[in-house]
């Protein structure tokens, strides 16, 4: 039987439509709209398209959006600067420093001085530990996004034998803590793991964000597994023009597999929409304002 392909398109305008409903009962209760601010140091044309993206969307939902664009040479300590007068801005409840920074900017130092409760990405120590620990806390848009799309394949992950390909800070490691949350039985696989098709065909659950284009094959899945795919890679295609395919060789896996997210349309259009959920959770945290 063919796969049910989950619409991630779809699925990221239904998030978005939660967002300005709770966005309208915030302005409602508050008076104000929560604000969203994006720092863009250089000009890296993926970074740009994003900001530009993730701006557009902040408006749509009916939240405030703070833009900050800085010439590449902009120093780290100015960089700190902005960043520590977003923490004392009352208006801005959510801060995103965009990655990657210019090379002589250290940007774990800039990531560790934003306000946890205004860091929008779930990237701040202080995050990481609460999601490990189970409290209440801004979780990354990637992870929480790839979530959400496998429960639209099972009504509940409990239970689940799941495997995640790649350990990354961003995606890797919280996928691994937010599926351990759901109570499903995690492994984290690498590129040093042993009989990598082994183990991911033990997955009823496999997510793949591993950054090797169509890495994961047919016969590395268990037959009705839901397989979401985080690569995002630009491959050479048809034409001389480039491509984007996901890590999993989606024609084959999808003859195979239970569920399956597409690339582009899967995963990718989801870590907006998360961003701006966790924008109103950040609101909230700091309004003291239970779920
Ligand atoms: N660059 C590409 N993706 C991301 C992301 O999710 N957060 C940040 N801060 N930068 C990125």
């Amino acid at each position: 039987m063919a796969a049910q392909i989950i619409d991630g398109k779809a699925v990221a305008a239904e998030v978005r439509k939660q967002v300005a409903e709770d966005v309208k009962a915030i302005v409602a209760s508050h008076g104000s709209a929560p604000g969203l601010a994006v720092v863009l140091v250089g000009e890296d044309p993926a970074s740009k398209v994003y900001v530009k993206n993730k701006a557009a969307q902040t408006v749509e939902v009916g939240m405030q959006s703070f833009e900050y664009k800085l010439p590449a040479e902009t120093s780290e300590h100015e960089i700190l600067t902005l960043v520590q007068r977003l923490n004392a801005n009352p208006n801005v409840n959510g801060i995103l420093v965009q990655l990657p920074l210019p090379k002589h900017v250290n940007a774990e130092k800039i990531l560790n001085t934003i306000d946890p409760d205004k860091d929008v990405d779930g990237f701040h120590p202080t995050n990481v530990g609460r999601l490990w620990i189970g409290e209440r806390t801004l979780v990354p848009c990637t992870p929480t996004g790839s979530a959400i799309l496998a429960k639209k394949a099972v009504p509940s992950l409990q239970g689940l034998n799941a495997v995640v390909i790649g350990r990354s800070n961003i995606v890797g490691k919280p996928m691994a803590a937010l599926l351990l949350r759901e109570s499903c039985t995690v492994t984290v696989a690498h590129s040093k793991t042993k009989d990598l098709p082994g183990v991911c065909r033990t997955a009823d659950l496999l997510v793949a964000a591993v950054g090797i284009p169509e890495l994961v094959k047919k016969d590395w899945i268990k037959p009705g597994a839901i397989v979401i795919d985080v690569g995002i890679n630009r491959v050479p295609g048809e034409n001389g023009k480039t491509k984007l395919v996901g890590d999993v060789a989606y024609d084959e896996c999808a003859e195979v597999a239970g569920a399956i997210t597409p690339v582009p349309g899967g995963v990718g259009p989801m870590t907006i929409a998360c961003l701006l959920q966790n924008t109103v959770t950040a609101f909230k945290i700091q309004k003291g304002i239970k779920d």
